[in-house]
């Protein structure tokens, strides 16, 4: 008998919500549903927090509604509801995780929590069409984590141990894609936009550098360091505006290589058989194609985010909702917990 998962997601400024049933090895989406909050926040140049809770708080009920019309079916045959506890931003996690509790209460069913980064890693388990196969993880894993918060790499022994093993110690990767992005004038949301700006361009003539690359005892980034040196470059150069698209290969080149350095690191350090990768940043087709190789150079098994996952999304959540409510993580009395803005691996 298969198992059919709520998930709700909304630690940020995607509004999520879907529905799957897992029977097996095999996941059927039978709802997807994201709203983007760009068009709120695009005048502000970034996720302003009050706005994009309010905007969670205005549309969540009604995509509750839509998911359970696609799927044509009662949630009272629901096997549980899966939520982001955590990590993200407080006010944005509380409407979801309250909402689903409500949702939970009235239908009497399991709520499980999920946190946000387990989903963005197992994403790259799924298949990349509507129903599929779930690929199958080889411990120890590597995972890579890069998208707007985050940027961070993790062992795996197995499907419930989660070892931090690198992060950024300041910006996140997708982070200084959006402040850079910012200050060339690309607009938002960064990453995509820089990604376009450097399409075609095969050699920059500029160069950035690659911090914190040289230091191998640390698996931690350093993304800060690269936005001020694009900085001070616009400040320098008075042409900058007709160089648009060749900066933006170069420091999309130097935030690839970065991340490439470190995994590289790890992969020598931990020896792991999976290396799997999830997060907005993961959308970089060049940063796809250098993880491709890498694996390829290091004989290991890539499990890659298809792009319809690599977003903030909630198919990805209720499948962690799975797992966590196979493995028994499911939570009895509801006052007990409220959303985690901080939520570490393994608090679950
Ligand atoms: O995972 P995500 O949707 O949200 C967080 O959990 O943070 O990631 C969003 C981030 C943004 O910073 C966005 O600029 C970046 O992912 N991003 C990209 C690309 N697409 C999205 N960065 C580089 N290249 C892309 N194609
Ligand atoms: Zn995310």
């Amino acid at each position: 008998m298969g198992k059919t998962i709520l998930g709700i997601e909304t630690s940020c400024d995607e509004t999520a919500v879907a529905i799957i049933e897992v029977s097996g090895n095999i996941i059927t989406v039978r709802a997807n549903l994201v709203y983007s909050q760009i068009k709120e926040h695009r005048p502000f140049g970034g996720v302003v927090p009050e706005v994009a809770a309010r905007k969670h708080l205005e549309i969540l009920p009604e995509m509750l509604l839509k998911a359970r019309s696609i799927w044509k079916k009662d949630l009272k045959t629901l096997d549980g509801i899966a939520v982001t506890l955590g990590p993200g931003l407080v006010t944005s996690l509380m409407v979801g995780f309250d909402s689903a509790k409500t949702v939970a209460w009235l239908y009497k069913k399991k709520l499980i929590s999920v946190n946000h980064l387990e989903g963005h890693i197992h994403s790259g388990t799924l298949p990349d069409v509507e129903k599929g196969d779930i690929k199958k993880i080889r411990f120890p894993a590597l995972a890579l984590v890069v998208s707007g918060g985050h940027t961070e790499l993790i062992m795996m022994k197995n499907l419930t141990s989660y070892t931090k093993v690198g992060e950024t110690v300041d910006d996140a990767a997708g982070e200084a894609f959006d402040k850079v992005a910012k200050l060339l004038g690309l607009g938002y949301p960064g990453g995509p936009a820089v990604e376009k700006a450097a399409r075609g361009i095969k050699n920059s003539s500029y160069k950035f550098p690659r911090p914190m690359s040289k230091d191998t005892k640390t698996l931690n980034f350093s993304f800060a360091g690269l936005k001020t040196a694009v900085r001070i470059l616009l400040e320098k150069e008075k042409n900058w505006k007709s160089k648009k698209k060749e900066i933006s290969r170069a420091f999309e080149e130097a935030v690839v290589d970065s991340i490439i350095i470190k995994t590289n690191l790890a992969i020598e350090r931990y020896k792991p058989k999976t290396l799997l990768a999830g997060g907005g940043v993961i959308n970089n087709e060049l940063l796809r194609a250098r993880l491709k190789e890498l694996a390829i150079k290091k004989n290991i098994s890539l499990l890659i985010s298809p792009k319809r996952y690599t977003m903030d999304n909630a198919v990805m959540v209720a499948y962690v909702g799975y797992l966590n409510r196979t493995r028994g993580v499911t939570l009895k009395r509801f006052g007990e917990l409220s959303a985690k803005p901080n939520l570490e691996y393994g608090e679950i």
